[in-house]
C-alpha cells in the first residue's frame, strides 16, 4: 500500500543561507522538473529567505518552500518568534516542528511540539514532525519506546496524509556522517507505520515517513528503497543543488 506514496525530499537549511543563496535555490528550482517523476521537493531555508524563495518558486508544481519552526500562538507579545500564519503569509507550505536541535537547544517538549503542529494546521499548512532517539537511548535499547512516546504526544489528533509528515531522525545520525543500517531503518519505519495506522486508520497508511540523518547522494538510493521510507529530511546535503537533486534522483 505504501508503494503508492509519492516521496518527499525536504531540505532543512538550518541556520545557513544569505540573499546570495538565491542562485543555489534557483539551481534547485531549475532541476526540480527533471526529478519530478521521482519526488516532491521542499526547501526550508532560514525564515529570512522564505518570502524571496517562495516568490521565485511560485507556480512550481514540484518544488515548494517551507519553514523550520514556528510559535504555537497566532500572534502576540513573543519577541523574536514567528507564527505559522506569518510563515504561511511569507509563502511557506510546510513547517518542520520538533527538530531535535529545537528540542535540545530550546528545551522543546513533546507537548509543545504538538501545539506547534496544531498551529501549523491552523495556518493551513503541512506539519513535518520530527522524532528520534539519542545515542544514549539507542545504547539502552530504548529506540522504539522513545519513538512511540514522542509520536503519542507530539502528534495531534486529526492527522491526515495531506497535513502531516513524520520525520524519523536518529539524533546520533544528524550531521555525523553515521546512518543506521537499512535493516534498522526498516524496523523503525515499520513500527512507526503500525502506530500511525493504529491511530489514524487509513490516513495513517498514507502519511509520509521521512528518514533523516546524514542522507547524501551516496546513500540515498539504499535508504529510499527501504519499505515505509517515503523520502528524506536532508540537512547538510540540501545546501547544494547538485547534491539535493541527486538525492531525489535516488528515490525508487
Ligand atoms: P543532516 O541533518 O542531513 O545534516 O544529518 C538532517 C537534519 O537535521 O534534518
Amino acid at each position: 500500500m505504501t508503494d503508492a506514496i509519492r516521496p518527499l525530499i525536504a531540505g532543512n537549511w538550518k541556520m545557513n543561507g544569505l540573499k546570495s543563496s538565491l542562485a543555489e535555490f534557483e539551481a534547485m528550482l531549475a532541476g526540480a522538473s527533471d526529478v519530478a517523476d521521482k519526488a516532491d521537493l521542499l526547501v526550508c531555508p532560514p525564515a529570512t529567505l522564505i518570502a524571496s524563495f517562495a516568490e521565485r518558486a511560485r507556480g512550481s508544481k514540484s518544488l515548494r518552500v517551507g519553514a523550520q519552526d514556528c510559535h504555537a500562538k497566532p500572534s502576540g507579545a513573543h519577541t523574536g518568534d514567528l507564527s505559522a500564519e506569518m510563515l504561511a503569509d511569507a509563502g511557506a507550505s510546510a513547517i518542520i516542528v520538533g527538530h531535535s536541535e529545537r528540542r535540545a537547544n530550546h528545551g522543546e517538549t513533546d507537548v509543545e511540539v504538538r501545539q506547534k503542529a496544531e498551529a501549523v494546521w491552523r495556518a493551513g499548512l503541512t506539519a513535518i514532525v520530527c522524532i528520534g532517539e539519542t545515542q544514549h537511548q539507542r545504547d539502552q535499547g530504548q529506540t522504539l519506546d522513545i519513538c512511540r512516546g514522542q509520536l503519542n504526544i507530539s502528534l495531534p489528533d486529526g492527522a491526515r496524509s495531506d497535513n502531516l509528515v513524520v520525520a524519523y531522525e536518529p539524533v546520533w545520525a544528524i550531521g555525523t556522517g553515521l546512518t543506521p543500517t537499512a535493516w534498522d531503518v526498516e524496523q523503525i519505519h515499520g513500527f512507526i507505520r503500525e502506530l500511525l495506522i493504529a491511530r489514524f486508520k487509513g490516513e495513517g497508511a498514507r502519511i509520509r515517513i521521512l528518514y533523516g540523518g546524514s542522507v547524501k547522494p551516496s546513500n540515498a538510493a539504499e535508504l529510499m528503497a527501504v519499505a515505509n521510507v517515503n523520502g528524506a529530511l536532508v540537512g547538510g546535503a540540501s545546501l547544494k543543488a547538485a547534491d539535493f537533486l541527486a538525492i531525489a534522483r535516488g528515490c525508487p
